[in-house]
């Protein structure tokens, strides 16, 4: 089981580069095999997650030749052949690790192919509920069954003729509302899918890519069924929900300034920046288009940071950095109020959980809810031994947390990192030791510590 020591950060290096983004990079390699021809993807997340998706598409007979690969020999630069909408059975179970956009986006093309496939996971994505694609894509006509109530993985998905259908989320959930949008794309009809809040819109920005109009209509998004899609190159941005965890680090060092070079500035996605903002950073952006995903640096001024309350629409926008910013929180002075977040107990682990013990026992006080958590924030942290309950987000964001701690941090079951940010390890490395070129990086000028009493009297999360 691999580790990674964390101590006290160095300096803050003058700018990163993060992997491309996950969700991009999933969609990617689905929908360039959906395609009749070839699509050059460049600057692909080759994250086991990822890989996932392509392995899938290969199975059901997607060509892929890898023109570029990183320093793992990993692909970065593919080109991908698709012989369009109509699938080869796979000769197989699809194995799709522990990704859960794998599955519930698969769901949704698999549900109209002429057979049946069985999808599996990892022992985190057999836990996760798949009834929430199974529910809707039941409505449309397709049969998916899995494991209890939950409809857990192996999961096998009846595929068939499907109806159109009108459809209002329970949840707001991305990954749902695409396994009914790419369902509904292989019917004759209008379907339309209700959300609760609005959640990342990348399948809907990717399909128009491909030449598939997808409106928006309010909180509504529909497509029409039958709408062949046409192969054409993309480049995918740098993944923000990476960068987050390298924003926080100089967000809350008071005099550091750190670019993120080419970040996907997606609306859907960068609410981490209001956040951080709110909470006392001040951050620049210059924001261009490309394929549909604007996408530009990012720079981060750190200060000391200030609690604020995070929740209601703006959760679906921060889903994935709520650990990230819950380990802001505890750098921040006052009490920071996460709520309207019961999402995050069905992540890669329960994360509201996760996030809480590992803050309390960095000696941080958290008092967690049902759909959410309470954390007093300004006090030194303590380096300790801690866990990332084989969830990657969990594991980073304590890696972060370790570089503000007294001591030495541990966290413990850290492969999971290679599913979204393969590099990780390298990037950390940078705010742990000295700098090379000293004028280039900024000096960590130690955060002080605010008062007990100090931090009572200053309370005002709102
Ligand atoms: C994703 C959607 C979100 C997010 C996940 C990726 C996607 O999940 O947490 O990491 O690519 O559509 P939900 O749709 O379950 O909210």
């Amino acid at each position: 089981m691999s580790q990674i020591k964390v101590r006290k950060l160095k300096h803050i290096p003058s700018e990163i580069t993060v992997p491309g983004d996950k969700s991009i990079s999933h969609r990617s390699v689905m929908f360039a095999g959906l395609c009749e021809g070839t699509t050059v993807i460049e600057n692909f997340l080759p994250s086991e997650d990822c890989l996932c998706s392509l392995s899938a598409m290969q199975a059901m007979g997607a060509e892929c030749e890898v023109l570029e690969t990183d320093g793992r020999g990993k692909p970065v630069k593919l080109a991908v052949t698709g012989h369009g909408m109509k699938l080869k059975a796979p000769a197989a179970p699809i194995d799709c690790g522990n990704s859960g956009t794998t599955m519930r986006l698969m769901s949704g093309i698999l549900a109209a192919q002429r057979f049946n496939t069985t999808m599996t996971g990892d022992e985190s994505l057999s836990r996760r509920p798949m009834k929430r694609v199974a529910d809707p894509l039941a409505l449309m006509g397709a049969k998916v069954t899995g494991q209890g109530d939950k409809i857990c993985a192996p999961i096998t998905v009846h595929g068939g003729d499907l109806n159109a259908i009108t459809y209002t989320l329970p949840m707001a959930s991305a990954q749902v509302k695409s396994a009914v949008l790419l369902a509904g794309w292989n019917t004759q009809g209008k379907t339309s899918v209700v959300e609760p809040a609005v959640t990342r819109d990348h399948t809907e920005r990717l399909l128009a890519h491909f030449g598939v109009k997808v409106v928006r209509d309010g909180n509504t998004v529909s497509i029409y069924g039958g709408q062949k899609p046409e192969a054409k190159d993309l480049y995918v941005p740098g993944d923000i929900s990476s960068a987050a965890f390298w924003m926080v680090a100089a967000a809350a060092t008071p005099g550091a300034q750190l670019i993120l070079k080419d970040v996907g500035l997606n609306p859907t996605r960068t609410g981490i920046l209001n956040v951080l903002v709110r909470m006392g950073a001040q951050i620049s952006d210059n924001v261009n288009y490309a394929e549909g995903e604007p996408r530009g640096n990012v720079v981060i001024h750190g200060g000391e940071l200030n609690a604020t309350v995070i929740g209601g629409d703006e959760i679906p926008n921060v889903i994935d950095e709520l650990p990230i910013l819950a380990v802001a929180a505890a750098l921040a002075r006052g009490t920071t109020i996460i709520k309207d977040a019961k999402e995050l107990r069905v992540k890669e682990t329960d994360r509201i959980s996760a996030v809480a013990q590992n803050l309390r026992l960095m000696g941080v006080p958290v008092q967690e809810f049902e759909d959410g958590m309470e954390i007093t924030g300004g006090m030194e942290l303590t380096g300790t031994t801690l866990t990332s309950y084989g969830d990657h987000r969990i594991a980073m964001a304590f890696a972060i947390a370790g570089l503000y701690a007294e001591g030495v941090t541990t966290i413990e079951d850290t492969e999971c990192i290679s599913t979204s940010y393969p590099g990780f390890e390298r990037d950390l490395a940078l705010f742990l030791n000295e700098p090379r070129f000293p004028d280039e990086s900024t000096p960590v000028i130690n955060r002080v510590p605010h008062e007990v009493g100090e931090r009572l009297s200053s309370q005002d999360p709102s």
